[in-house]
């Protein structure tokens, strides 16, 4: 291939698969294949409902729109586009979600077995991997704020001491940035990684506009990570469920395929692969311009937030040089225990009273979500709904529950304990116990208890203050929580 050929394909001003996807629909191609509604004819309702536009695009592989499973012609030069994009030397394109691509991460890294350093404030999709692969967790316990009862980044004498007593742990996972905006300090680690022969992992899920935007905190990829999990559908723009597995030059891609290939369906959806293509395309080209906005818009409701009064919206005054390294300015995270409601309340408030939904509220904070979607008159009104909320709902904040991060008691693996023989028990009888499912709150989907761990009186009241609460709990067989599934005889 000549060198202008090269730099032709890999213009960052191209969009391989949704180019295909529009010469395809010139061809006017008559359908014998799946899927049945044949470019919607044949569901009227759901091409009433979606649009013709958006139906007649969702087709199957076929040779001009390549495989994802096995990319050889749009899809692996849409991949490369986006390694080029986001400085990784492979992406693959997901189309199961940031869980498909943690989950391909941990288990490129790991084997049953295998040791992985982490903290516990993962996302669920971590755990759930470790009990996919058998592998054995090695917390990290954050530190946390005990104002904002929120779990802070990895500090560097926590992993150095998680190292040395793990030295065949085969890696190191970091959530980075947390869904409140906490960085760690990833360079540092990578470092410190790299020395011991772990590779880094990092779920970025919070984290696409790191690669883009000026003056943000490192993204993993320029840290040196090994591989990254990338939730495009959060703050990149693309359609939910689509995201990004970045890898750097130390891991073998063709491996990591293969590991992907074992849960990946073999009908990737050509809406979702299309508008990963188009937003990568968009960030590559505008993202300076989209996440400068985007912090500016950020900058400004915090500011005007924290002047009502009572709430707190957090920023870079907490870094500390350990476990709060940078702070993300585009994550709107607002304390609000100081006006006497909890965060969850807040949340339920701003919807059912404002129609105002954000991302979610816990014990102590909400998160609004802010994008380049958004308009001035909207965070208006936001900020002018909190103000009103703490007017006419704020009260004394005595007796309300502190958010704190409960330290787990991991007895056995989370696949042994997943797939062990197990009974069920009303929640109030399970002190003592091993629990052998998930429970945690929906979002941020960070579990409380995870199959393995002890399950104590602290952590079943706060499962019932946050379910009193109305937190949205899940993970459990028993969906009404009130009974858990614990090991038998343990
Ligand atoms: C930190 C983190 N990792 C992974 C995920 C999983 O992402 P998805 O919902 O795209 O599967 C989430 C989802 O919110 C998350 O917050």
């Amino acid at each position: 291939m000549r060198m202008n050929e090269i730099s032709y394909r890999l213009s960052q001003e191209r969009a391989p698969i949704y180019e295909a996807l529009e010469e395809f629909k010139k061809k006017r191609i008559v359908p014998f294949d799946v899927p049945g509604h044949k470019r919607g004819r044949g569901n009227p309702e759901l091409t009433a409902f979606l649009g013709e536009q958006c139906v007649g695009v969702d087709v199957n592989s076929m040779k001009p729109l390549d495989n994802l499973c096995h990319p050889v012609s749009v899809i692996k030069e849409a991949e490369q586009l986006a390694a080029q994009a986001f400085g990784a030397a492979n992406a693959f394109f997901m189309v199961n979600g940031t869980t498909s691509a943690v989950q391909g991460m941990v288990l490129t890294a790991c084997k049953k077995g295998d040791k992985i350093i982490l903290p516990r404030n993962v996302h669920r999709s971590v755990i759930n991997a470790l009990v996919l692969c058998g592998a054995e967790p090695v917390y990290v316990n954050p530190e946390t704020d005990s104002r904002l009862g929120i779990a802070l980044g990895m500090s560097i004498s926590q992993v150095e001491k998680a190292i040395v007593e793990n030295p065949d742990a085969k890696a190191i996972l970091v959530n980075n940035p947390t869904y409140y905006g906490i960085c760690s300090d990833l360079r540092s680690i990578v470092q410190l990684a790299h020395k011991h022969h772990m590779l880094v992992l990092v779920d970025e899920a919070h984290g696409t506009h790191l690669y883009f935007g000026e003056n943000l905190p490192i993204s993993a990829m320029a840290a040196g990570a090994d591989m990254a999990s990338v939730s495009m559908h959060k703050s990149g723009g693309s359609l939910t469920q689509s995201s990004f597995l970045l890898m750097g030059p130390s891991v073998n891609a063709g491996y990591a395929r293969q590991i992907v290939n074992l849960t990946q369906t073999t009908s990737g959806s050509y809406l979702l692969l299309s508008s990963l293509d188009i937003s990568r395309r968009n960030l590559a080209l505008n993202g300076k311009a989209i996440f400068s906005q985007v912090t500016e818009l950020a900058e400004y409701v915090r500011s005007e937030i924290n002047q009502l009064g009572g709430y707190y919206a957090f920023s870079k005054e907490l870094i500390n040089g350990d476990s709060i390294y940078d702070f993300d300015v585009t994550k709107l995270s607002v304390h609000t225990l100081d006006i006497g409601l909890a965060g969850i309340e807040v949340y339920d408030l701003l919807r059912d009273e404002y129609d105002i939904q954000i991302e979610f509220g816990d014990i102590g904070n909400i998160l609004a979500y802010v994008s380049v979607g958004d308009r001035k008159r909207d965070v208006e009104r936001l900020i002018s709904a909190l103000s009103e909320i703490r007017r006419l709902h704020g009260k004394d904040k005595t007796g309300l529950f502190t958010q704190e991060y409960i330290d787990p008691q991991v007895v056995t693996t989370p696949q042994h304990a997943f797939y062990a023989e197990k009974e069920s028990l009303p929640i109030r009888e399970t002190a003592g116990r091993v629990c052998s499912e998930f429970v945690m709150a929906y979002p941020p989907g960070i579990p409380i208890l995870a199959p393995g761990e002890k399950i104590t009186n602290e952590i079943i009241e706060y499962i019932q203050y946050s379910k009193e609460k109305g937190c949205s709990m899940t993970g459990p067989e028993d969906l009404q929580i009130e009974r858990l599934n614990v090991l038998k005889g343990v």
